[in-house]
């Protein structure tokens, strides 16, 4: 054998140690909690054959623990770039069979490296997480590998995506890289986020909670908000990302790409005609108005389980990827709450920074307002919304299907908030607020006059009447101009199509400044 050939069987032989990470009893131990392994899991990820592995070889040059004895190719994550759908993305996915995934100051500079590239080559970044936290044989390097991370997290923010699968426990930093990425992809029932687990919260608080209350995907997608996409399985969330991705441009130089459908930008739907009740108390579901005028009905819905009184998702409309918001009147009524308004404001600035149109469909009462609320600061919440809808300058088209009241009235892509083109349903209410508020409060004098509780309720409803007659309609706002056309519904999906199309070369600018200061 010519030493060329005896170190190409060298190579060879370090690959195939490499890849098998921590060993095969770890990863058979990976496999039995029903997980994949890092490259099993970028192999379902990426277009077949396209994955250049970077690092293969790294180690970490710890001493300290007896760590020089422990040392395995790769240090815990597997990185490099490679296509889905034949678009270049850049990944690092954490190999927990490798020390738990725990990240060292090498692992860190693998995983920037590849960020780094992300970025300069205009790439999204894919991570996919699986890490017991910084490295604790590694001390602070480690903490500094992370801080590494975050840095290049929070400059790649707004010019390449960024999206976090989170596959297994993440505790510790290996949260933190998550929560500054745009979307997170959960597992149900495997992965769990939390900053200190269930043995430290018990001697720090003396709560006894177990891993899936304190931070599994339920908890996540439900409650905290935290979790963007809740997947049954580690498939599910590898598909997951891949659906998510098809809607997204690389990067913030780019449109996203347009998705060829046979659903005819002209089509109308009579049903939409009849969805709005007769009673305004009455609820109907969004989801069906949203169905009805993308195309194919197909819409990719984030955090789907989380503030469900608002909506917000990804489809196509003619082609043109588009972020839909919406208040769902069928739960609190569509209220805008500090949740909602957290979960739609921070949707508007990804759109906005990703060149995603916003289509936002409006069916709101108003803010909720009580001491809950207030305490938990609605104020500095909702503007969170308000800043992000006036901050974008992406095409912005807007349809009021029947309430629109006072402030929330001009949050949700108002024509003052640079809506470009702004819509209304014959069924609109475009007003402060509705007949009853307003009318106990410009005639309180009135009714409190009344001699009768007869007379005081047979004024009232006189005033309503000619409130609801003055104002509650869409025309009072069409005459002055703040709402471009009333529409007909079973129109709305070529109308929406048409404005867009009209609004595909927009340009709009906001003033120079090092950045802006949204309420945080
Ligand atoms: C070094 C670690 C590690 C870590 C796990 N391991 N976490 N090694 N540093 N942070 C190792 C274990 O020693 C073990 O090695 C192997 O990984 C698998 O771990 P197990 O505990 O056997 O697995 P499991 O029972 O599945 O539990 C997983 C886990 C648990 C829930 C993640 O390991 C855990 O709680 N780890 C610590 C989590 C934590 O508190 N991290 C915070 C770090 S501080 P062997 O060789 O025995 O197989 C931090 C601060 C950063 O991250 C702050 C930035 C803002």
């Amino acid at each position: 054998m010519s030493n060329q050939t005896e170190l190409i069987k060298q190579l060879v032989e370090k690959r195939a140690a490499a890849r098998l990470g921590g060993g095969e009893k770890r990863i058979a131990d990976q496999h039995a909690k029903n997980k994949l392994t890092a490259r099993e899991r970028i192999g379902m990820l990426l277009d077949e054959g396209s994955f250049e592995e970077y690092g293969m070889f790294v180690q970490h040059r710890c001493t300290d623990f007896g760590m020089e004895k422990n040392k395995v190719d790769g240090d815990g994550v597997v990185t490099g770039m490679g296509t889905i759908d034949g678009r270049l993305v850049y990944v690092a996915a954490q190999d927990f069979t490798v020390s738990g995934g725990s990240l060292s100051e090498s692992q860190a500079a693998k995983i920037c490296k590849v960020m780094d590239m992300a970025v300069r080559n205009g790439a999204p970044m894919i991570a996919i997480n699986d890490s017991g936290g910084a490295r604790i044989q590694e001390g602070v390097n480690a903490l500094a590998g992370y801080a590494e991370i975050f840095q290049r997290n929070i400059l790649a923010s707004g010019v390449v995506p960024q999206i976090s699968g989170i596959f297994g426990p993440c505790a510790g930093g290996a949260v933190y890289s998550p929560a500054l990425t745009d979307f997170n992809i959960m597992v149900k029932d495997t992965s769990y986020m939390y900053l200190t687990g269930p043995t430290v919260v018990k001697s720090v608080t003396g709560e006894d909670v177990d891993h899936e209350q304190l931070g599994g995907a339920s908890v996540h997608s439900t409650k905290s908000g935290v979790a963007h996409f809740a997947a049954e399985n580690e498939q599910d969330g590898i598909q997951t990302i891949k659906n998510l991705l098809s809607f997204l441009p690389s990067n913030n130089r780019e449109e996203a790409p347009f998705k060829d459908s046979c659903d005819p930008a002209g089509r109308v739907d009579d049903a939409l005609n009849d969805i709005i009740p007769d009673n305004p108390n009455k609820a109907y579901d969004m989801y069906g108005v949203i169905g009805s005028i993308v195309d194919d009905g197909i819409f990719l819905e984030v955090q789907k389980n989380w503030a469900k009184n608002i909506i917000i998702g990804f489809a196509h409309m003619n082609g043109r990827s588009v972020g839909i918001v919406a208040n769902q009147p069928a739960v609190l009524a569509g209220v805008l709450d500090i949740n909602a308004s957290r979960k739609a404001g921070r949707f508007v600035r990804f759109c906005d920074a990703f060149n995603i149109p916003l289509v936002t469909l409006v069916d709101v009462p108003g803010f909720l307002c009580g001491t809950q609320q207030e305490y938990g600061g609605i104020i500095a919440n909702g503007a969170k919304l308000l800043y992000a809808y006036g901050e974008a300058t992406v095409p912005k088209v807007t349809v009021t299907l029947r309430k629109s009241y006072g402030g929330a009235h001009i949050v949700m892509s108002s024509k003052q908030l640079r809506g470009d083109i702004n819509y209304a349903w014959p069924t609109a209410n475009i007003a402060v607020m509705g007949a009853d508020g307003a009318v106990g409060i410009v005639y309180s004098k009135e009714l409190k006059a009344a001699a009768t509780p007869e007379e005081k309720a047979a004024l009232k409803e006189e005033k309503k009447k000619e409130y609801d007659e003055l104002f509650c309609n869409p025309y009072k706002a069409a005459s002055y101009g703040y709402i471009d056309d009333v529409i007909e519904p079973r129109n709305t999906r070529f109308r929406v199509i048409r404005a867009l199309e009209s609004l595909a070369d927009k340009k709009l600018q906001n003033p120079a400044r090092k950045h802006d200061n949204l309420p945080l």
